[in-house]
């Protein structure tokens, strides 16, 4: 067995696995219905939303799809930052529906700031809506500054759209205090469910955004998915035991609260961050405040192949991580640090890269330290 250290999917409990296991109900009974009511519940906590959560049988890009979908048509302008990889898939959705993407220029492993913001305002107006990636999984950075990013889009009347499928429920986002218009998210990531299904709230003004919204798709046409979740329902078949596990990995989450779930997440990526920089390794993100504490992307040090590493930590040390994505392959690996990842999983991986490194020629200055650093900060 290996651990699973990628940036998503993460490794679910076998709570969550053997939820799936149970048989196969009506979707259109009253035993479905209780099981979307009880989600829904939940889902709202973890939004931190009043507003309600669509759960739609789709991996995270298809709850993008429906996100962009349901408000951008033929024509409509919108602001998207050029953060990374996931950046780039929303433009795409975007110009698959007619919209027009101005981009605010980012360099990759720099966040989006509050001051280019105003600044891409200034240059368009009647703007429809600002697309996000809260935290880019693809360089490791977070936006912090999402809060003065949404204020700053409202005054200018458009609507705030964010992709936090590597973040939320590993990462404090308060949909609702933050006036995010559609927050999107994957089962798979800081929820620890399988992967399969995508979680998208919507607010009011989004809502009634998308009713004046003349053509729409059929699959992801949000009033079609409304409608029938008033009756306790999804449109089209869900996938069953998939929401099962959803439900069982959010009962987890309520279990465990959903401060101390995020506390949790940052005190191991903490410990990650010690342990990269008593290996001497640089991380990708430039500026140390804007590190995410899902994924952990670090540059791969002269001398070392990624893909190398990557073989050694897997096939000898027993941990999977990811590479890098698009133009930052080769250069960097990523970590993931969400779920159910704990001190066991963060000293494992610590361990895995020290050894495997040092196998690969890399000089570890004090072997041994990184381990010590990392487990001083959990
Ligand atoms: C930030 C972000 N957006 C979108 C996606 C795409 O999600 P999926 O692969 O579930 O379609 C991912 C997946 O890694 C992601 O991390």
């Amino acid at each position: 067995m290996r651990l699973l250290m990628i940036p998503g999917p993460a490794s679910p409990d076998h709570r969550v696995l053997l939820a799936m296991s149970r048989r196969v109900i009506n979707h259109r009974g009253p035993e479905f219905k209780r099981l979307l009511e009880e989600i829904q519940e939940k889902l709202k906590y973890v939004f931190q939303t009043k507003n309600p959560v669509v759960i739609l049988t789709s991996s995270g890009t298809g709850g993008m799809e429906f996100a962009v979908g349901n408000v951008v048509g033929d024509g409509d302008v919108v602001l998207i930052p050029s953060m990374g990889f996931f950046c780039d898939r929303f433009a795409r959705i975007v110009e698959s529906y007619g919209g027009r993407v101005s981009w605010i220029p980012v360099e990759w492993g720099f966040p989006v700031k509050p001051d280019m913001v105003e600044e891409a305002f200034k240059k368009e107006s009647n703007v429809k809506a600002i697309l996000l990636v809260h935290n880019e999984t693809s360089t490791g950075v977070l936006v912090r500054d999402l809060p003065e990013i949404s204020r700053i889009a409202h005054e200018h009347g458009a609507l705030v759209i964010v992709d936090a499928i590597s973040s939320l429920g590993g990462i404090d986002l308060p949909v609702d205090r933050w006036g995010i218009d559609a927050c999107v998210t994957g089962s798979q990531k800081c929820i620890a469910a399988p992967p399969g299904l995508a979680l998208v709230s919507v607010s009011e003004r989004f809502v009634e955004e998308a009713k004046r919204k003349k053509t729409r798709s059929l699959y992801f046409d949000l009033e079609a998915y409304l409608d029938y979740m008033e009756k306790g329902q999804t449109p089209y078949t869900p996938s069953v035991p998939l929401f099962y596990a959803l439900d069982e990995a959010l009962k987890m989450i309520v279990e465990e609260g959903l401060e101390a779930r995020i506390r949790r997440h940052r005190k191991c990526s903490e410990a990650f961050y010690k342990a990269v920089e008593a290996l001497g390794l640089e991380v990708y993100p430039r500026e140390p405040e804007y590190r995410s504490v899902t994924v952990i992307a670090i540059k791969v040090p002269k001398g070392v192949e990624a893909e190398e590493l990557r073989k050694v930590m897997s096939e000898k040390y027993g941990v999977v991580i990811g590479g890098g994505h698009g133009r930052l392959k080769g250069l960097i690996v990523r970590i993931g640090c969400m779920g159910n990842v704990s001190a066991y999983e963060v000293l494992a991986t610590v361990n895995a890269l020290e050894s495997s490194l040092a196998e690969l020629g890399y000089r570890i200055e004090e072997p041994g330290r990184a381990l010590a650093e990392a487990g001083k900060a959990l």
